[in-house]
């Protein structure tokens, strides 16, 4: 099956059986390997992308799913070769340490920043309940999302 898509605001198109995991999709003929695969059922948020600006696990969405919807991935974040704001808190700040679960962190603030620009702290431990991390302790990765909110808010530039 045929599937035209568009991936980090490109065109793009991928022949795969439709019930092939978007991760599957991305991870392969797309090319992108900055999506990760941690539990590959639905628990751990490694594999997290926008669809349409709403965070999913890709790993429970299937190619045949996507047609002709917007798909961002963390490749998708930095702009013209700067990390985005997020991206550049989560380096500042300590919120990766082995980056496996980062990508997925990071997309899941990229949706709650885009609908709450000054979330609480309560705010972002809700967003990223999803998001599984097994080395930072989360303190890191909350003060890093929050940094990232306040870089924002002084126009330190918006992730795309
Ligand atoms: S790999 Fe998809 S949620 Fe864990
Ligand atoms: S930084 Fe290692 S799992 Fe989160």
């Amino acid at each position: 099956m045929k599937v035209s898509l568009v991936v980090n605001g490109s065109p793009r198109e991928v022949d795969l059986p439709p019930l092939s995991r978007l991760l599957d999709a991305l991870r392969g003929p797309l090319g992108l390997t900055g999506t990760k695969e941690g539990c590959a059922e639905g628990e751990c948020g490694a594999c997290t992308v926008l669809l349409d600006g709403d965070p999913v696990n890709a790993c429970l969405v299937a190619i045949g799913q996507c047609e002709g919807r917007r798909v961002t991935t963390v490749e998708g974040l930095a702009c013209a070769g700067h990390l985005s704001p997020l991206q550049r808190c989560f380096v500042e700040e300590g919120g990766a340490q082995c980056g496996i679960c980062t990508p997925g962190m990071l997309l899941s603030a990229e949706a709650l920043l885009a609908r709450s620009p000054d979330p609480s702290e309560l705010e972002v431990r809700e967003a990223l309940a999803g998001n599984l991390c097994r080395c930072t302790g989360y303190q890191r990765i909350v003060e890093s999302v929050r940094a990232a909110a306040a870089l924002r808010r002084g126009g330190g530039g918006a992730a795309p």
